[in-house]
């Protein structure tokens, strides 16, 4: 479980078929480090749009492009990571403390979101300078 520390790329099972291929995620899989509570998806995104710009307390969080592409960019405090999701058998793992932003959508994308936790806004960060705070003190 070390490397869920950080930010990571998890390879999805992928069930091959001449019919479709098929990807799932199950609770106890032991793939991902957390419990799935929530799945949420933006859809419809209009060209140049952003999304994001916020980071989470406690929220873990699976990011999966199940359609099209789009950028996920995330901060420590630090440093960014970039990271282009465009493949639906492969997830970005969040941890909760990072500022992500999302941009670059392709037309047509979704973005799935796989999170540990129910929805609270208790559990965001919104404000640059109260992460930039919080993670100083990391
Ligand atoms: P937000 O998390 O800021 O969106 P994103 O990070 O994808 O840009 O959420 C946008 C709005 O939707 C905000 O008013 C909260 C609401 N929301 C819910 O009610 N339930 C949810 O599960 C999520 C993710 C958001």
């Amino acid at each position: 479980m070390e490397q869920y520390k950080e930010p990571c790329i998890i390879d999805l099972p992928r069930i091959y078929d001449p019919r479709g291929n098929l990807t799932f995620v199950e609770n106890g899989q032991s793939l991902i480090p957390f419990a799935i509570e929530r799945v949420y998806w933006t859809y419809d995104v209009p060209a140049g749009e952003g999304r994001g710009g916020h980071s989470h307390h406690e929220a873990q969080e699976l990011i999966v492009a199940t359609s099209g592409s789009f950028r996920v960019n995330l901060f420590d405090g630090k440093e960014w990571r970039h990271y282009t999701l465009n493949l639906p058998y492969k997830g970005l793992y969040v941890p909760p403390g990072y500022w992500r932003t999302l941009d670059n959508f392709s037309s047509g994308s979704v973005c799935m979101v796989l999170t540990s936790t129910a929805y609270s806004e208790d559990d965001y960060v919104r404000e640059f300078d109260e992460f930039l705070k919080l993670a100083g003190g990391r």
